[in-house]
């Protein structure tokens, strides 16, 4: 796995938590290599021809091919492993942060004094409840904890413990969701000039330096729940030279005016808030959005109706073992509704593809060789009349 790219805020790994990080690279692709398939086997050879036998057809979904296949000792097996090692990954990103966190949080403070962005705070902002009732990941005390003042750990957790999480597949700086995003922007809407950006769920705003890129003079903006992962995120891009503004704001309703940007995006923020936040959302970024601006929102991996109900089933493994309760919904939702609902007109609703820019499919094999997905994105959101 190629090094992570530095910037000032990075947590640094010594030689044995560096092995440890070798450890989970080697058994996770052990695992997508040689034992995530065998699970395609035992479904083909035992699962369906039992289920076919007993109900006359094949399981229709992937709740049916789940309540047959959780009963299997070979998933049983292939499913802690997988849960063990997200949790050793937890471990091997966190000694190298408490390790050094007082140091972190001293470049924190050193780059906070002639920022070229902003940052501002929110310590009274209510945390949802879907953030709130579950780690996300196993992440210990989630997007949002503060262990200590001035806590940038959540940052530096999503940082190092993402780019671990993809096996280094989305750049050397966990960039490359922003890149696609660009990517399917440049190819669809040649012409957007957009003034003002803002990112809904910015994290450590690894996918938001793209878009600073790519439209050079454009005001960015970036906002999270979490406020050190903004510290962090902070930190990170005065280091590598991108001006962003970072705020503690909930995307559901912020403190911007009516229709202050020409395009609103996010990565990967949907599948971990709930399906009445979406409607809220989608509502505010109707209100946020300039007439003629833009809003995507780009998610991992496809809609489950467009695969096979096994393909569905093993790669919906988040939503019952990595605390991602939202996971799986997500990709069954009608996201229309919540386009119309908000004042997207029919014709302006976006629901797209683009390719992932990167050569493989990092979140998870279906065990057949890639085919059934790919490493695609999808693109929801809506233009405003
Ligand atoms: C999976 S992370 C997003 C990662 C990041 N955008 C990237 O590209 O890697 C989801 C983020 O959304 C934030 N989030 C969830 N619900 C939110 C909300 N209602 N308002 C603002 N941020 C939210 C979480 O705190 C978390 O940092």
């Amino acid at each position: 796995m190629a090094q992570q790219g530095w910037h000032a805020v990075l947590p640094q790994a010594t030689h044995d938590e560096d092995a440890m990080r070798g450890f989970v690279y080697v058994l996770k692709t052990h695992l997508q290599a040689k034992v995530i398939g065998g699970n395609a086997t035992v479904y083909r050879k035992l699962v369906e021809p039992e289920f076919k036998k007993k109900n006359g057809r094949s399981p229709k979904d992937r709740h049916e091919v789940r309540n047959e296949m959780v009963r299997q000792p070979y998933y049983q097996m292939y499913s802690a492993m997988q849960k063990n090692l997200q949790m050793i990954s937890q471990d091997a990103v966190g000694d190298s942060i408490y390790r050094q966190l007082p140091e972190m949080i001293g470049n924190f403070r050193k780059m906070a004094k002639k920022p070229k962005g902003s940052l501002k705070l929110d310590p009274g902002l209510e945390v949802p409840r879907y953030l709130s009732a579950v780690d996300i990941h196993y992440s210990p005390g989630s997007y949002f904890a503060e262990t200590t003042d001035d806590d940038v750990t959540a940052g530096a957790r999503y940082d190092s413990g993402f780019y671990l999480y993809v096996m280094g597949a989305l750049g050397r700086y966990n960039e490359n969701m922003g890149v696609s995003g660009v990517h399917w922007l440049k190819e669809h809407h040649p012409n957007l000039k957009p003034k003002r950006i803002l990112e809904l769920g910015c994290t450590a705003g690894n996918s938001l330096t793209p878009y600073v890129d790519a439209y050079p003079g454009a005001e960015v903006h970036g906002i999270d729940i979490g406020a050190p992962c903004l510290r962090y995120g902070h930190a990170r891009a005065e280091s590598m030279g991108k001006a962003i503004h970072f705020s503690q704001q909930n995307a559901e309703h912020t403190d911007f005016p009516d229709g202050h940007f020409d395009l609103i995006v996010s990565h990967i923020l949907l599948h971990e808030t709930s399906r009445k936040a979406i409607y809220a959302i989608m509502k505010e970024c109707h209100r946020l959005l300039k007439p003629g601006g833009m809003v995507i929102h780009l998610e991992a991996a496809l809609r489950y109706a467009e695969m096979d109900p096994y393909d569905a089933f093993i790669r919906d493994w988040s939503t019952h073992n990595n605390a991602e309760p939202f996971w799986g919904a997500v990709k069954e939702m009608d996201l229309v509704d919540p386009a119309l609902k908000a004042g997207f007109k029919p014709q302006n609703v976006i629901q797209s593809y683009t390719p992932l820019v990167t050569g493989t499919d990092y979140l998870m094999d279906t065990g057949r060789g890639n085919k059934a997905a790919g490493p695609k994105q999808f693109i929801y959101g809506g233009i405003k009349a």
